[in-house]
């Protein structure tokens, strides 16, 4: 085990997060500036040279940037999972791993949308691979740095996963809405076909369904005295009314580009918020001495707030469960 290793991996897997956020801000803005085709072909930018030349101007520039962006994630990914090698944690070997391998796979589904002229379904399967990734990453924080817990009551756990299911819904309708509608990333592409004002509807009756689970989630983490899960579904609340009003003002005022940038930020959090949801509700070990993290630290249990379940039946849902 390497200590430095252990000391690093913590700020890299957060760095892992806020890059792999920070990147679908920036898609979002290629998209938004109509710079999709900015460098019309992959992985070459135009047929003869790998970077932009000066006839392709700001569309050009503004694509490119964002390839060589991949990098510095690709760059994080790596050194993220040199660091979970070397602290000698399989756990966060793996995970590292998997946000690692994610990365490749993202840029070269990137390069099928480029080639296939920016097909709805593509960026579509584009963006909610980044959602995976982010949902990775929160899991590799929780097992690096998430407090130690009980598991919630197996209501509070099935509630959790039916927020983490309809959140994942939200997020491939709110891809078929833009799919459909003006934001393609480049003027000649081809849209989905779909009425983009029923989908939206469709798209927020799912988000008025993931309201109610989640104000349901949040009475059972209350009436269960479930702290962390009570903290993750609150934070998962406040981003469903800030989405939520992003979302209509954008539907009522034409779709204005910063609006829907930031709607995509939202999206992220969403993310990463709904796998945070469905980790709270479940148990988490205190962890062994030496372990990275320092996750077991005394103090950090949630004490008296947790709900009072039996020894036996933590340590049968802790085996099960990780
Ligand atoms: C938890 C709440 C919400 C989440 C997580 C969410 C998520 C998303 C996502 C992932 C996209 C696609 C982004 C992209 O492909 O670039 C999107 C697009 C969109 N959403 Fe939402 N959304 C939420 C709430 C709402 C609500 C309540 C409305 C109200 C009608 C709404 C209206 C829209 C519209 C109009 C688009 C298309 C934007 C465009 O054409 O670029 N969203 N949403």
């Amino acid at each position: 085990m390497d200590n430095a290793a252990k000391r690093l991996l913590v700020p890299l897997a957060i760095a892992n997060l806020v890059v792999n956020i920070g990147i679908v801000v920036t898609g979002g803005a290629v998209r938004l500036t109509g710079s999709g085709l900015g460098c019309p072909t992959w992985p070459r930018c135009t047929d003869e040279s790998y970077v932009p030349h000066g006839e392709l101007g700001m569309h050009g520039a503004i694509e490119f940037g964002n390839r060589l962006l991949t990098f510095a994630v690709a760059a994080v990914a790596l050194l993220t999972f040199l660091a979970a090698w070397r602290s000698g944690d399989r756990r966060a070997r793996l995970l590292a791993l998997l946000v690692g391998l994610y990365i490749p796979a993202q840029a070269v589904i990137g390069g099928i949308t480029v080639l296939t002229d920016l097909n709805p379904w593509v960026v579509s399967l584009h963006f909610l691979s980044s959602m995976v990734i982010i949902g990775l990453c929160v899991v590799l924080l929780d097992h690096l740095r998430g407090p130690v817990r009980t598991a919630a009551a197996p209501r509070a756990r099935q509630l959790a996963w039916g927020a983490f299911a309809l959140g994942w819904v939200v997020l491939y309708l709110g891809t078929v809405v833009t799919g459909s509608g003006p934001h393609s990333g480049d003027l000649d592409s081809r849209r989905t076909g779909l009425d983009p004002q029923v989908m939206s509807h469709v798209h927020a009756w799912v988000v008025y369904a993931l309201v109610a689970v989640t104000l349901a989630l949040v009475v059972v983490a209350v009436r269960g005295g479930h702290r962390h899960l009570l903290h993750a579904t609150l934070a998962l609340l406040a981003v469903e009314v800030a989405q939520g009003v992003i979302g209509f003002v954008q539907y009522f005022n034409d779709l204005p580009e910063w609006l829907v940038l930031l709607h995509m930020l939202g999206a992220a959090l969403t993310a990463a918020v709904i796998a945070w949801v469905v980790l709270a509700a479940r148990a988490r070990r205190p962890s062994r001495a030496g372990r990275p993290g320092g996750a077991g630290r005394p103090g950090r249990l949630s004490g008296a707030a947790q709900p009072q379940i039996s020894a036996s039946t933590a340590t049968a849902t802790n085996s099960s469960e990780r």
